[in-house]
């Protein structure tokens, strides 16, 4: 709001002296200097071909008189801003009365994202933690911005690893009832299945035979035999309660809990068009699409007849059905594509938060879908890949012994941790509490690194209570919280009195920008950085001044309603970063 009625008197300064540019404005780079700064005269004076102080000069004296801020020239020719008195006092008000801080709407678009992402029957594991994450805060993020958003969490339930488990389960003689060999109906449990699936995927590997048996299992899943399908059922239930769980501790909401097998009507409708329109064709058995486009897939010379053929830029074809028959992950990501389509009306975007590493699956996945026009033309596909969560040691989080951390462990920990700290700060032991501000911890030091990074797992530095920290924050707003439950605090404006309180509302028009730039990086780190930055300052201002004996009763409210400001735009961004604040810590 004060950047751009900044950029508004300088622009009409600009065009009063009769010259065809614009120039933009920044937060300083120098804070003790000025509030704002503007280094476009360099470019506009090239232009006009005048010197560029001379020009500066020229501009700022044709700016119209405000008294909420004064600009002043600084050599070689930067414009410098600062806000009055009076100006600091106007938009700390405005700020104070509007119910979103001041953060402006900026997009009505439709949208549907793809987030989550576990897979049924296999336990989750620390892969699975930054979708949820991630996703969570960028529906919020394009809701508060104005966007009408849907959520799915697309589970994973109609691929290899089906027919995997079952298999293993029936080897093992839980699964004999549904064959008429026993007359007891077993109870699945989430023990069988974590055991279940390690074990079978294992002996894919080494053993040919069980892998085709258990691909035959998969497509008698898919073709809904029974009791194939019925125990897929049964599997699949008791696997999505734990899935809901998990999501639920992390914070992470849906609107549709569909899974793969969910668009499986789509699957012959979507193929079907595919091969109509010729882009399909039969390779060794299966079913393939060519999606390369010009650029890729250029030979590199073979240096004898025999040697195998390599590619630059190599863009191998979307399988969409495999030798047997059965569906793919292509597959059911197209079919989805085409269900979405005709669930929701007019969707500009769907975009998908999952690891960097399948962007070629989501490549092939849209490029299939615009080809072959599943997709309308003006819907955006976008992949949202997200970097590696890597140990201390630099590569991926494992256990000790190098196994793949379960979700569910790393949920214990940061619970662990969490009330480790809460102990050595005398609060008792409370599990949500600890949930809370571990959950939080983990989500802050996830979301303050920018989403296509790798990132390193560091919990003893997240759970810290002091520095750029989701505890830390936490930990402002329930201070805010204290003194405002011990003082009574009445209507009343803000006057803003001092240098600190001069950058808690810079701070804030500084954090009410980040929402926008995160809009346009899909990467919520400038919101957390911005947070911070608040948080800090108004400790700053906490440590300077003293608010409950503060003799001067108005003074003393203004402070106070200065605090509830600090409070509504730091649960504004938490709420966005989907991080809950406790009551106390
Ligand atoms: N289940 C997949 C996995 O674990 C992630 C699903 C992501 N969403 C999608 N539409 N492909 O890798």
């Amino acid at each position: 709001m004060v950047r751009q009625e900044i950029e508004k008197l300088l622009n009409d300064s600009i065009k009063k002296l009769n010259i065809d540019a614009q120039a933009s404005v920044s937060f300083s780079f120098l804070p003790a200097i000025c509030d704002y700064q503007s280094n476009s005269v360099f470019s506009i004076a090239k232009k006009t071909n005048e010197k560029p102080i001379d020009l500066a000069n020229k501009i700022v004296k044709n700016i119209e008189e405000s008294s909420f801020f004064k600009f002043e020239v600084a050599p070689p020719a930067f414009i410098n801003i600062k806000l009055t008195q009076e100006g600091f006092n106007h938009y700390a008000n405005i700020l104070l009365r509007d119910e979103r801080c001041g953060v402006k709407k900026l997009s009505n678009q439709k949208v549907l994202l793809d987030y989550g992402g576990a897979n049924v029957a296999k336990a989750l594991h620390v892969g699975h933690l930054r979708s949820p994450i991630i996703g969570e805060s960028l529906k919020r993020l394009y809701k508060f911005l104005g966007e009408e958003v849907i959520s799915d969490v697309h589970l994973g339930d109609w691929g290899l690893q089906m027919g995997l488990t079952e298999l293993q389960l029936y080897q093992d003689g839980v699964l004999d009832y549904y064959f008429g060999n026993a007359k007891e109906e077993p109870v699945i449990t989430l023990e069988m299945l974590n055991e279940a699936y390690p074990k079978a995927s294992a002996k894919k590997n080494v053993d040919e035979k069980f892998k085709k048996d258990a691909d035959e299992w998969t497509l008698k899943i898919q073709e809904k035999q029974e009791p194939y399908y019925t125990i897929y059922k049964k599997i699949r239930n008791v696997s999505v309660v734990q899935i809901k769980k998990h999501y639920k501790e992390l914070g992470a909401e849906f609107d549709l809990w569909y899974g793969e097998s969910d668009c499986d009507e789509f699957i012959p409708k979507a193929l079907k068009i595919i091969e109509e329109k010729g882009l399909s064709k039969e390779s060794d058995g299966a079913t393939i699409v060519d999606v390369a486009i010009e650029g890729e897939n250029i030979p590199i010379e073979k240096k004898s007849p025999d040697e195998v053929q390599r590619y630059k830029n190599p863009m191998p074809p979307a399988i969409l059905k495999k030798y047997n028959g059965g569906a793919l992950y292509a597959t059911t990501d197209i079919a989805t594509i085409m269900m979405r389509n005709a669930d929701f009306k007019n969707l500009n975007r769907i975009e998908y938060i999952v690891d960097l590493r399948q962007s070629l699956h989501f490549t092939q996945v849209f490029r299939v879908c615009k080809m072959a026009e599943i997709s309308p033309k003006d819907q955006q596909l976008l992949h949202i890949g997200y970097g590696t969560m890597n140990g201390k040691d630099g590569k991926p989080f494992k256990t000790r012994a190098g196994d793949t951390v379960k979700l569910e462990d790393v949920i214990n920990l940061l619970i662990e941790k969490a009330s480790e700290k809460l102990e050595s700060n005398k609060v008792e032991y409370d599990r949500d509490l600890a949930l809370k501000i571990g959950v939080g911890a983990m989500k802050f030091g996830d979301l303050s690194n920018n989403v296509g990074k790798d990132y390193v797992f560091d919990l003893d530095k997240f759970l810290s209570f002091e520095g750029k920290t989701g505890p830390y924050i936490q930990y402002t707003v329930c201070r805010i919280n204290s003194i405002l439950n011990k003082a009574q605090s009445e209507e009343c404006e803000i006057h803003i009195d001092s240098e600190e309180e001069k950058d808690i509302i810079n701070k804030i028009f500084k954090l009410n920008s980040a929402y926008e730039v995160c809009y346009k990086e899909k990467s919520l780190n400038n919101l957390c950085l911005a947070t911070y930055e608040l948080a800090s300052s108004f400790s700053t201002f906490y440590n300077n001044h003293k608010i409950l004996t503060e003799q001067n009763k108005n003074r003393k409210q203004s402070m106070l309603s200065l605090l509830k400001l600090v409070k509504k735009a730091l649960l504004q961004a938490l709420n966005v970063l989907a991080i809950e604040v406790p009551e106390k810590m």
